[in-house]
């Protein structure tokens, strides 16, 4: 697969060792900084990576700043991006079972690297369950389309 990756200032070295270990996975990886050394704005990396997703440039996005969470935000604004922050085996399993995430957000203050690239590989292994799930995640779809979603 293609994987688009970017973090925060807060995450440099973190991401370089999680896109090294997806490479050695076999994948193609789009790295979109940031550099070291340099203070960013998180959004701006979010957006970057669910753009290069919600365009098909990639398959799937991995995303890391300081906790996780703000850039994970940003991320799921772009219209087609389930964007996730996951932090331990079985939220990054869950958020490909069950929600079908196309993008992955971690906290470099909240998790150690080796955590890191053990929920890439899950994140990258794990299929969509579909079934009953399918129906739920079209729900979340239909909400970025100004659409209801009411209960049954
Ligand atoms: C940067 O200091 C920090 O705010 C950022 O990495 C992230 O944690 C935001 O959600």
């Amino acid at each position: 697969m293609k994987i688009a990756i970017a973090s925060d200032h807060a995450a440099v070295d973190e991401r370089l060792a999680v896109a090294d270990h997806i490479r050695a996975a076999g994948h193609d990886v789009i790295d979109f900084g940031c550099n070291a050394g340099e203070s960013v704005d998180y959004p701006d990396y979010g957006a970057q990576v669910a753009r290069a997703v919600a365009s098909g440039e990639a398959d799937r996005g991995v995303l890391v700043c300081g906790t996780g969470i703000g850039i994970c935000m940003a991320a799921g604004k772009i219209d087609g991006i389930r964007a996730a922050t996951v932090h331990d085996d079985f939220t990054a399993a869950m958020c490909r079972e069950h929600n079908d995430a196309n993008v992955m957000c971690m906290g470099a203050r909240v998790i150690p690297t080796s955590t890191m690239l053990r929920l890439a590989d899950l994140f990258l292994t794990t299929g969509f369950g579909g079934g009953r799930h399918a129906g739920r995640v079209g729900k979340i779809m239909a909400l970025e389309a100004g659409g209801a979603s009411r209960p049954a």
